[in-house]
């Protein structure tokens, strides 16, 4: 059996005060999950929410991190800087970033080689957009962040990597792709991982899925074979919603 990784990616939500107190309130709503739980919130809200969530099952993540370790590059936040305020993972290759930003696969794969190397875990973001899923590109996409965005990772690190399938037109628009295929779509991430790190990395790496995901659609979600987790965006923003997207398996 693989585990299950349910992550909230807060994106450009939650200021250092809100985020501190939503993350005692979540503290308090998932006393009981069963899972592995990660949330994402802004740079700056992640040091109130590790500290807030200290002693709970709960851990932080970043959104985002630079491709240097320190120096001149205004703007940016390191790897370093993120452990030392709580976090202990990374979302890297978000499509947001992607496509608003101008984020390559080369240059995802830099950030995901130097965040494992400073010992952070990865959430790499995959997926296709609705022009590139109705023109036949699907698997073509896919292979090609998967391979890109993991160049030169070692099976050792994989353990350490989650990859999340987020179909871009499923993403804030409350479309989700159906549980069937985004299966299908996971199984053929698992055998892209085959190929470059052979049967048994695929077998124990957990895939997310991401894009529009709600607690009245994450038991279906969940019930597929290939997916092991969720990445969530806009629903990851309230206890009502993300508590039984968390829990989904119990009660
Ligand atoms: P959504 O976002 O759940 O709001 O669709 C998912 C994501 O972008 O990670």
């Amino acid at each position: 059996m693989r585990s299950v990784c349910i992550a909230g990616n807060w994106k450009m939500n939650m200021s250092p005060s809100e985020g501190r107190a939503f993350a005692k309130a979540l503290v308090e709503a998932l006393k009981d999950a069963t899972v592995r739980v990660v949330v994402a919130p802004p740079y700056v809200t992640i040091a109130p929410v590790a500290e807030a969530l200290s002693g709970s099952r709960i851990t932080v993540g970043a959104q985002n991190m630079s491709d240097n370790l320190s120096g001149a590059f205004t703007g940016e936040v390191s790897a370093p800087m993120l452990k030392e305020a709580g976090a202990s993972v990374v979302i890297l290759g978000h499509s947001e970033r992607r496509a608003l930003y101008g984020e390559t696969d080369e240059f995802i794969n830099r950030k995901v080689r130097l965040a494992l190397a400073q010992g952070l875990d990865v959430i790499l973001c995959v997926g296709e957009t609705l022009a590139e899923r109705e023109s036949g590109k699907l698997e073509h996409v896919l292979a090609t962040q998967t391979a890109g965005g993991l160049k030169d990772v070692t099976s050792r690190d994989m353990s350490r990597v989650i990859i999340a399938y987020e179909p871009v037109w499923a993403i804030g628009t409350g479309k989700t792709a159906t549980p069937e295929d985004a299966n299908a779509a996971h199984a053929f991430i698992r055998g892209e991982i085959a190929k470059l790190y052979g049967k048994a990395v695929a077998e124990s790496l957990i895939i997310q899925y991401g894009g529009s995901v709600k607690p009245s659609n994450v038991k279906d979600l969940m019930a597929m074979e290939h997916i092991d987790g969720a990445l969530v965006g806009g629903a990851s923003l309230t206890v009502e919603q993300f508590a039984p997207i968390v829990r989904y398996n119990i009660g």
